[in-house]
């Protein structure tokens, strides 16, 4: 039978609930306000009451059902959006989310790496535009007027028809060509860039690729400084026992000039397939400045000598680490990326 008390008896019951999940909330709703919860086992019996009756507790119960729905809500309220079934997202102990810093790219660690070596012997850092005109590639480093690195095959000129075309740098060979323009000798600079050379791109070449070029100008520069400032480069960068030799070579800018190999240093000179079982390791081009190029800048060749040198940062990272594919270093594939997990 419906009495006052029994309703009281309900609310009071509402009143005391505590839940500490949402699916303590839910169980609760449904014992007070589900099919058969205790408010609508209420209702249920009004509905078969008296006139008299129900005038009696018509008001009592609407209230004591919007009393059990506000109470609902508020239980769920307090324990937040969040949380689940005795989840553990509001567990203040646990650790916090990590988030990746990133690092560097193999071609940046090694153009580091070498800027710090020839930091160390006194070399300064040089940068000019990726953008030059063919005075600067080309006209100031005794390149003939139909040399075939001139060729549209090899370089992406911007303008034509014109006697100085705007171009995309081929080397940084024009860095070097700035640095003696606007500087006094004696001059020692590495001059690090991205280059750009107009080839089908494929596991060994690529048509950008990076570059550290050096040059040294003083009075008495000989070839003998040259092979010393390579050999201690090469020990440097590839460890102490590193030999190195050097082949006769030709560029136009260099007189002589020749390639720089150094000894394999997975096979240690034995041969193996990265060295394709010869023991030795291309790594990069030198020579001495040719006196033509000394004079086009303004430098009396008469009295100032120098050498020149420069390689590939793409192919050095290759022998670091053995990358046996050029293209994974423009490609920014996180898992190639990720291999290299370097301090920033
Ligand atoms: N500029 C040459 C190249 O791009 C490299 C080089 C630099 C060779 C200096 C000799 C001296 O291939």
């Amino acid at each position: 039978m419906m009495t006052k008390e029994n309703i009281d008896k309900v609310l009071a019951e509402l009143g005391e609930l505590k839940c500490k999940t949402l699916k303590e909330v839910e169980e609760a709703r449904v014992r007070f306000l589900g099919k058969k919860g205790e408010v609508t086992a209420l209702f249920e019996e009004f509905r078969g009451m008296d006139k008299e009756f129900k005038k009696q507790f018509g008001r009592a119960l609407n209230d004591l059902k919007q009393a059990a729905q506000a109470r609902i809500e508020s239980l769920k309220a307090d324990i937040g959006p969040e949380a689940g079934e005795g989840d553990t997202a509001s567990d203040l102990s646990m650790p916090g989310d990590s988030f990746d810093l990133g690092s560097r790219h193999p071609v940046s660690i090694v153009r580091q790496e070498i800027v710090d070596i020839f930091r160390k012997f006194g070399y300064d850092v040089a940068e000019g535009p990726e953008i030059e005109d063919d005075y600067h590639v080309f006209e100031a480093l005794n390149f003939p007027p139909n040399h075939p690195a001139r060729d549209m095959q090899d370089t992406f000129f911007i303008s034509s028809g014109h006697p100085n075309p705007l171009l995309l740098r081929t080397h940084t060979s024009s860095v070097q060509v700035r640095t003696m323009e606007t500087q006094h000798v004696p001059i020692r600079v590495v001059c690090p860039g991205r280059v750009f050379r107009n080839e089908a791109i494929s596991a060994r070449a690529h048509c950008i690729f990076h570059q550290i070029e050096g040059l040294y100008i003083d009075e008495g520069v000989t070839f003998a400084d040259l092979k010393q400032a390579i050999l201690l480069f090469a020990r440097e960068m590839f460890g102490p026992q590193t030999q190195i030799r050097m082949r006769p070579s030709y560029f136009p800018f260099t007189e002589p000039s020749a390639e720089v190999d150094v000894s394999c240093n997975i096979c240690h000179g034995k041969g193996c397939n990265v060295c394709k079982g010869t023991g030795w390791l291309e790594i990069l081009g030198c020579g001495m400045v040719d006196p033509n190029v000394l004079e086009a800048s303004g430098i009396d060749s008469t009295k100032y000598s120098g050498f020149a040198f420069g390689m590939g940062l793409e192919r050095i990272a290759m022998l670091k680490w053995r990358v046996n594919d050029l293209r994974h270093y423009f490609e920014n594939d996180m898992r190639f990326l990720e291999e290299f997990d370097t301090v920033v």
